[in-house]
Formats: structure tokens, C-alpha cells, sequence
């Protein structure tokens, strides 16, 4: 193995985290190219010639976006790793991690869902383009192991956040977005506002240990099969909102808008292979992970003057 580690998605909240412990790799963003054209990936993998790859680069969003939009969800997300994956595969580069999602699983009331259930039943309507666009994605990773002996394989982290999440009121992530509204809760003297009852279940990974994980991973040969990511057995929104409304030091009200999106109930997974793969992993407990997060949103908010977006963080 001679050429570069290569990450698409490389301007991500995962590929961010993931510069700071391989800043030797090479970073892809949407700038060098439209990775859903096929053409654009086999020209970028021949220029590159990597010899690892780690495929980041998705479209992904919140639950109201991926409610909204499934169809949207699907087809970038089938074309990005169709093209990724194939272009790969031509250029013969045979490592290969990419990123599976909690969305892509089947979910259970009565228990958490395993890797073994992956492709045993159809993921939650509210993120069904999301989720069989990644559970194609596992497809294609398995095919491609099975032929060549390669080792492509994936991972499936639980719902991350960290430093450079998308702190918006709107399209973020749960806690990206819940970091904005107690901010803007706490600047406007009106109560924080939560999406929802309050009352459905979500497990968070901080997006550093997730970082860590995957250099971790790519050290050791894996194989096709995914490895769930997930630092607890969840929480409920109500216990994240009183932890954000902690870390940020707000003390007013804290309302419920149950006319609001919320996802699917409960989703949990856990996993049956992650102790085998990553004896020695410790996890950031949530309130220090929060913590660690406002002080990062804090320092570009007082720092640039809309500290919202990712593109201001990123700013000199
Ligand atoms: N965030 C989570 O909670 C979570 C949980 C489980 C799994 N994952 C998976 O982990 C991976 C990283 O997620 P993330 O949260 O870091 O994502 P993110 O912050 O939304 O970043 C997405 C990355 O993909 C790039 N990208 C999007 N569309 C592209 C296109 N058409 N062509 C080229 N690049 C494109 C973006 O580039 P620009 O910045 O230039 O637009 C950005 O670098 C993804 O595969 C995601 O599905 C994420």
C-alpha cells in the first residue's frame, strides 16, 4: 500500500473531527467535485490514487428535512456511494470504511436492534430514503468484499455531535439544534422551545471518540460485516434538553411543542460486535461532551458574527 488515505465528505462534522488525528490524509469537499457524478469520482480516484478510502460524503439532515424530502434523500445518497464505491473498486484501492446509519435499521418496541438486524426489515418511513440509501450502501460494501477479498467494511454510529455540528434552529441535528434554540432562548429571554413530546428515545455518540474509533479501525483488517457504534442505551429528549439547558447555563423554561416532528419513538441499537473490535474504547460522558460542544459554538458566536453555520466556523 503506497498512495494516500483519501475522505470524501472530508468539510463534515466526522470528516473535521477526523483531520485532527490524520491531518496527513486528503480532504474531499463539494469544491473538488460532485461526487454523485461517476465521472467526477473515477477522475479524482485516478488523480489521487489512494490506497485507502474512507468514504464520509453524504447528504444528511434532520428530521423534518428527511421527512420532507425522501426521495431527495435517496437519490444523492445512492448516486454519492454508487459512484464512490465504483470508482474504488476500479482503481483497485482495497481498504475501504464507509458510514452506515441508525437510520438504515429495522426497530424494534420490545428490543434494541443488533447488526445481525441490518437487512431484516425495513427502516422508519420518516427516514426511508436516508436509510435504504445506506442499507444499499452495506449491500455494495458486502459485494465487493465477497469478490475481490478486499477489506471494505463500515461502521454505524449512533447520532453524533461535537464541535463544527450545524448549529441551525431548523435543519440541524437534535443537539446541534437544540444548542441554537437555548442560545437564542437564552439572548431573547422567551422559554426554549424542543420539537416534540419530549418523550422519544436517542442514543448520541460525541463525534471525537467516533473519530478515534475509526483511526482505530482502519489499523486492523475488519471485514464487510458493520459494527454499531453506541455509547449508551439512550436517553429522551426531555433529559437531552436538560442537559443542553446545563451546559449552556440556561435556567428558563423549557416547552414542548408536540405539533413539532419528532422521528420515530424509541430507537435503539446496540451492539454484538463492538467489545471484540475496540476492547481498550472509552466514551466522552454526554455532559462533558456537551460542555466541550458550547464552548466551541460560544467561541465562534462571540467570535464571528452568525455562529449558526459551519461555513462561519471555518472562517479565519
Ligand atoms: N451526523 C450523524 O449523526 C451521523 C450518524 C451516523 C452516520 N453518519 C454518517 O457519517 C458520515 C459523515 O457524516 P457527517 O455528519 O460528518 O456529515 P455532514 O457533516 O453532513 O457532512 C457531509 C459531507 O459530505 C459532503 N458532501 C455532501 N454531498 C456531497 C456531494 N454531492 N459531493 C461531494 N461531497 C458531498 C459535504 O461536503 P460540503 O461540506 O462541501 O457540502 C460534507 O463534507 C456520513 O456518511 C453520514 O451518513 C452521520
Amino acid at each position: 500500500m503506497t498512495g494516500p488515505t483519501l475522505v470524501t465528505g472530508g468539510s463534515g462534522l466526522l470528516g473535521l473531527a477526523l483531520r485532527r488525528l490524520i491531518p496527513e490524509a486528503i480532504y474531499l469537499t463539494q469544491h473538488d467535485g460532485d461526487l454523485r457524478d461517476l465521472s467526477t469520482a473515477q477522475r479524482i480516484m485516478s488523480e489521487i490514487r489512494p490506497s485507502v478510502v474512507v468514504h464520509l460524503a453524504a447528504r444528511v439532515g434532520g428530521v423534518k428535512d428527511n421527512a420532507e424530502r425522501n426521495a431527495a434523500f435517496f437519490e444523492d445518497n445512492v448516486l454519492i456511494n454508487t459512484a464512490v464505491l465504483s470508482a474504488a473498486r476500479c482503481s483497485r484501492v482495497t481498504r475501504l470504511v464507509s458510514m452506515l446509519s441508525s437510520c438504515a435499521f429495522p426497530l424494534y418496541s420490545d428490543r434494541p436492534t443488533t447488526e445481525q438486524d441490518l437487512q431484516s426489515g425495513a427502516p422508519y418511513d420518516g427516514n426511508a430514503g436516508y436509510g435504504h440509501a445506506k442499507r444499499l450502501l452495506d449491500r455494495q460494501i458486502r459485494m465487493v468484499a465477497a469478490e475481490t477479498g478486499w477489506d471494505w467494511s463500515s461502521l454505524t454510529p449512533v447520532t453524533l455531535y461535537g464541535p463544527h455540528d450545524r448549529f441551525d434552529a431548523e435543519s440541524g441535528h437534535v443537539v446541534g439544534s437544540l444548542i441554537r434554540r437555548c442560545w437564542d432562548a437564552k439572548a431573547s429571554g422567551l422559554p426554549l422551545t424542543v420539537w416534540g413530546t419530549g418523550r422519544a428515545v436517542r442514543q448520541f455518540a460525541f463525534v471525537n471518540d467516533v473519530a478515534k474509533l475509526l483511526v482505530s479501525h482502519l489499523q486492523k483488517a475488519a471485514g464487510p460485516d458493520t459494527v454499531i457504534v453506541a455509547p449508551d442505551e439512550g436517553i429522551t429528549i426531555e433529559i437531552l434538553a436538560k442537559a443542553v439547558a446545563r451546559a449552556c447555563e440556561y435556567t428558563g423554561l423549557i416547552l414542548f411543542d408536540s405539533s413539532q416532528p419528532e422521528g420515530v419513538p424509541v430507537k435503539r441499537l446496540q451492539s454484538t460486535r463492538f467489545a471484540s473490535r475496540f476492547p481498550q474504547a472509552r466514551f466522552t460522558p454526554l455532559n462533558e461532551g456537551l460542555k466541550e460542544t458550547v464552548r466551541w459554538f460560544l467561541a465562534r458566536h462571540v467570535s464571528s458574527a452568525d455562529a449558526c453555520g459551519r461555513a462561519a466556523s471555518l472562517c479565519p
